[in-house]
């Protein structure tokens, strides 16, 4: 896939597959007369996220719009934290839930993460709301299976779906150094030796951030490197973490980050993101929350912008999603019931993924209302390989996730070889 060239196909195919077209017209309506409908007498809900500036609490904001819209009665509060990733959110979160002091609705990753939450007893099983608010039909079922506990029972409603593996890239500054925009590389070689072309240049050639940035960049690497199946085996077990070929995957990203701006440490993702908006760097390798940015800022996919999957990843979908809870404790679960509510309510979902950059967890949106990056999305996750992310909480437990990116700070900083990352890795795969 190239999504600024094939944009015309993918936007045909985009009506046929993927997410496309039940058009069931079930559930989701705003204020439906159920008890989540019109909050039970809640009069408001605290909403914890980490979508606290720029293009994400844009998506917040729509999705408040449309919250507003169905429970004008009830005050939303934004508990947002800031922080990529959920970096600093994740742990304030886990010190209130300690501190029997819960949000009444909290952002958690479907897939492992979520399987944190249920294992600790923070959150509440939310089927019968599935049932209340006309949910079971709309989601796919591998999604839901990521949010039910091996009892059955379910643990939160998806509000959306991102994609990791996408590199982004300003065509001008690719131009003006001799390199095609539209070049298709077949693997991380490929890209590599244009990345050198830059550096040779003077030109900053991968945009990189914070801690959480380069553990999302080593995850697409792996994955290019090792392929989809040892990608997936380094998480069940079946893929060695000490083998040779991952000690390739591991020199390839040491590669990789030698291209990257120094001031990595001090920034987040909009800033390295932004240089690409802005000339700055020629490519970043980030998830579709990314689109967002550019979209803001009026940037036009294919003239100022350009996508495509990390080279050696095409046909396949690394995978993350983000889904509200239901905390043990909250001190107002009919706020949270109604929040809910408008979280897996078409509206609410059309609302937000528009502005968000993902798109709908539901199967029953319509393609065409979204962008074109974002249709080339729904098409991709119609029909590719999926896998699920590290640092999006899908592949692995928080306590994995925090030693993968201790050890990878201390590799990027210079603290550690690569025999020693890699065996770091090794050991933090087993926590
Ligand atoms: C992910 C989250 C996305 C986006 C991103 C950057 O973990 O699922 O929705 O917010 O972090 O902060």
């Amino acid at each position: 896939m190239r999504l600024n060239r094939r944009t015309s196909a993918t936007v045909a195919g985009a009506a046929l597959v993927g997410l496309a077209l039940a058009a069931c017209g079930s559930g989701g309506s705003g204020d439906g007369g159920t008890d989540g409908g019109d909050g039970g007498g809640a009069s408001e809900v605290e909403v914890f996220t980490w979508w606290a500036a720029g293009s994400e609490k844009a998506g917040l904001d729509a999705l408040v719009g449309a919250f507003n819209e169905q429970h004008p009665d009830i005050e939303f509060i934004n508990g947002a934290v800031a922080g990529g990733a959920g970096s600093a959110a994740k742990d304030l979160l886990q010190s209130r839930l300690q501190a029997q002091d819960p949000p009444d609705t909290f952002q958690a990753h479907a897939g492992a993460e979520l399987q944190d939450y249920i294992d600790a007893a923070q959150i509440e099983d939310v089927s019968d709301l599935y049932d209340e608010f006309g949910l079971n039909d709309v989601f796919p079922a591998d999604l839901v299976e990521r949010v039910t506990a091996e009892d059955g029972a379910i643990y939160s409603i998806p509000s959306n779906v991102h994609r990791a593996n996408v590199v982004w890239a300003n065509p001008t500054v690719l131009e003006e150094n001799g390199i095609d925009p539209a070049a298709q590389y077949a693997d991380l070689d490929a890209w590599m030796a244009d990345l050198q072309k830059l550096q040779d240049a003077g030109v900053t050639p991968l945009s990189v951030a914070t801690t959480w940035t380069q553990v999302h960049l080593l995850e697409t690497v792996l994955l290019a490197s090792l392929g989809a199946e040892a990608y997936n085996g380094l998480w069940d077990g079946s893929t060695d973490w000490e083998s040779a070929e991952v000690t390739a995957a591991l020199e390839d990203f040491e590669t990789l980050m030698s291209y990257t701006n120094s001031d990595r440490d001090g920034l987040d993702w909009p800033e390295a993101t932004q240089m690409v908006i802005d000339g700055q760097a020629a490519f970043n390798v980030m998830g579709d929350w990314a689109v967002a940015a550019f979209e803001e800022q009026g940037k036009a996919l294919g003239t100022d912008f350009v996508a495509f999957p990390v080279p050696g990843t095409d046909g396949v979908f690394d995978f993350l999603a983000d889904s509200f809870t239901l905390p043990v404790g909250a001190p107002n679960p009919d706020g949270a019931k109604a929040w809910l509510e408008t979280v897996g309510s078409l509206e609410g979902q059309v609302a937000f993924n528009k502005a968000k950059g993902s798109i709908p967890a539901r199967t029953d949106a319509d393609p065409s209302e979204f962008s074109e990056y974002q249709q080339t999305a729904i098409e991709s996750f119609g029909q590719d390989t999926i896998v699920s992310s590290l640092a999006h909480g899908a592949a692995a437990p928080v306590a994995t996730l925090n030693a993968i990116s201790d050890a990878t700070s201390k590799f990027t900083s210079g603290g550690s070889d690569l025999a020693t990352f890699q065996s770091e890795l090794a050991s933090a795969a087993q926590s």
